[in-house]
């Protein structure tokens, strides 16, 4: 069977994919790899980001790998936070949380929508693709809902009257920018049923 690696530490993920990809390729974490190290993620983009580590695991071993990054982007703050999602309080040396940091930042505005966009990078001995995902939906101004993480508990997708904190996650995975974008992976491969 095919075997990529997944260019993330977090089990989790490699797991939940290789459960939606039924053995048809297996993903491999970079713990079964033996590595330990840091990956470098410092672009200024999602797709710069996800290529970066997709290329640097690809470099070291010479195995076909597939790296992912994601944000948030809000319409009236200009995208952001975007590619600074996982980061935003700290880098502006702040002690709100990034839910109450966004709040803040969006309370004079009226337009409240955004999306998440989900970047998948495959790095092989042929090329480079990317494969995207993109959620849309509006930020709520009170949290709302306890599963997921990140931002979910403030993310309402279009069509939904709650937020992803609020739905159970096979939903979520369906209709997310995660799962889009695995879903058009999927394709290009024909990997679907
Ligand atoms: P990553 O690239 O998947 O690590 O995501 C970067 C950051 O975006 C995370 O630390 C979260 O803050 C946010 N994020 C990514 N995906 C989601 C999601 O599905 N729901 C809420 N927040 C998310």
């Amino acid at each position: 069977m095919k075997k990529i690696v997944l260019a993330t530490a977090n089990q989790h993920k490699v797991k939940e994919i290789n459960q939606i990809l039924k053995g048809k390729i297996e993903f491999i974490g970079l713990d079964e790899l033996g590595f330990d190290g840091e990956v470098p993620e410092d672009q200024i983009t999602i797709e710069g980001n996800a290529h970066q580590k997709a290329d640097f695991i690809f470099q070291k071993y010479g195995l076909a790998t597939i790296a992912e990054d994601t944000g948030l982007f809000v319409n009236a703050l200009g995208g952001d936070p975007g590619v600074y999602s996982a980061r935003y309080a700290s880098k502006q040396h702040s002690n709100l949380s990034n839910i109450d940091l966004l709040l803040k930042k969006l309370s004079p505005f009226e337009d409240r929508s955004a999306y998440f966009k989900t970047v998948f990078c495959l790095v092989t001995n042929n090329g480079i693709q990317y494969f995207d995902g993109i959620c849309k939906g509006r930020i709520i101004k009170n949290q709302s809902g306890v599963g997921g993480f990140g931002y979910d508990p403030i993310f309402t997708p279009d069509g939904y009257e709650i937020t992803f904190a609020a739905m159970d996650s096979l939903t979520k995975n369906k209709i997310s920018h995660r799962g889009i974008a695995l879903e058009n992976f999927i394709k290009s491969f024909n990997l679907s049923d």
